[in-house]
């Protein structure tokens, strides 16, 4: 018998495929179909910063329109934050989802800004969360800003929910920053728990018929996974956190590259997407046979035994890796 058990933000899970952010884990009955097929762990769509903040502003316009023709009512207002309503519903969300699943639920905040929205990811605790996922999406537009200032920015709003809650929170973040190994160092300094790499960008198109900006969404394949595959590697053994591979995991050969390189935990959501929540039986199945047919009882002997720190040749994670891939087309086609 395999021991799939994996530790991930303190919590042992059953195994290491867990369903990320994304319609799949929209709703409790999708929540429960992905249960039934073995997903470990789900990590629900994010509530936005921009959510939270509209509501608030929606609701204090309603306040204040009272509060004009009633002066002496301003101080009667409860908290402006009892009064969410769009907010509310994700809170129900959770509340529901852990009625209704008994694997650990991993609600998501996305923002970029602290402030007093963060406040929130209290109100998730209380909730039930057993953890939060926080996605720092920036798009660093501006070229004013400096590299070390948006930094910073990721850095406070780390702290900010360091401070704020008590259980686990893993940040999911992109790959664009000058020195990745640094940065990673420094979000665990400031508080997380783990991290899940990596955010994937959408990028936009322009429509050539309308001349306008389009939003563009594609699933992944397997090859986006190379990436995550790097850091992790390169990180496993060099920082203490919990780390979760987020794109390009869709079969059982992404799983176990994911893991070999460091993962603690596998993500999906294209594939679940695609393939439907019993996807991630059939991915358990294969894993326990791959296992099996090469004389692994469990999944942790498995991890991280590829990582930089671990493989017969570390530097293939660097920039040798480069002159090889560079080298090896030539050869194979002249
Ligand atoms: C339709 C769709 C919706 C998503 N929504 C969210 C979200 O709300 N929050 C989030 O952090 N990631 C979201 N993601 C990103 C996924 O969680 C995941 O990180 C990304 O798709 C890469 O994983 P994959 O290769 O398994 O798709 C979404 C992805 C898709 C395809």
């Amino acid at each position: 018998m395999v021991d799939l058990t994996v530790d991930y933000l303190g919590m042992t899970l059953r195994s290491p495929l867990v369903a990320s952010a994304s319609p799949a884990t929209a709703d409790v009955d999708g929540l429960r179909r992905l249960e039934d097929a073995g997903c470990a762990a789900v990590v629900l769509p994010s509530l936005f910063e921009e959510e939270i903040e509209h509501y608030a502003l929606e609701v204090d316009r309603i306040l204040m329109t009272g509060a004009d023709s009633h002066t002496e009512a301003h101080s009667y207002f409860p908290d402006l934050y009892e009064y969410y309503t769009g907010p509310e519903r994700y809170l129900d969300l959770v509340e529901r989802a852990k009625r209704a699943v008994s694997i650990p639920v991993i609600p998501s905040l996305n923002g970029v800004t602290t402030g007093w929205w963060t406040e929130f990811a209290r109100h998730l605790q209380d909730a039930g969360a057993d953890a939060i996922e926080l996605n720092e999406y920036v798009v660093a537009a501006d070229p004013n800003l400096s590299s070390a200032s948006v930094e910073e920015r990721y850095l406070d709003l780390v702290r900010e929910v360091e401070a704020t809650v008590d259980i686990p929170f893993a940040v999911k973040i992109g790959p664009f920053f000058s020195s990745f190994g640094n940065m990673a160092g420094q979000l665990v300094a400031a508080g997380a728990d783990g991290l899940v790499l990596f955010n994937r960008f959408f990028q936009p198109d322009i429509d050539l018929d309308t001349l306008s900006v389009e939003p563009h969404l594609t699933l992944s394949d397997s090859e986006d996974l190379r990436l995550p595959l790097r850091w992790i590697a390169l990180l496993r053994r060099r920082i203490e956190a919990s780390l979760a591979a987020s794109s390009g995991i869709h079969t059982v050969e992404d799983v176990l590259k994911a893991l070999l390189a460091g993962a603690d935990v596998t993500m999906m959501a294209s594939a679940l997407l695609r393939h439907g929540a019993d996807h991630i039986q059939g991915v358990e199945r294969a894993l326990v046979g791959w296992l099996e047919d090469h004389g692994y009882t469990s999944v942790r002997l498995l991890q991280g035994s590829v990582c930089a720190d671990a493989a017969a040749d570390p530097s293939a994670y660097e920039r040798a890796n480069y002159l090889q891939t560079l080298r090896s087309y030539s050869s194979d086609r002249i």
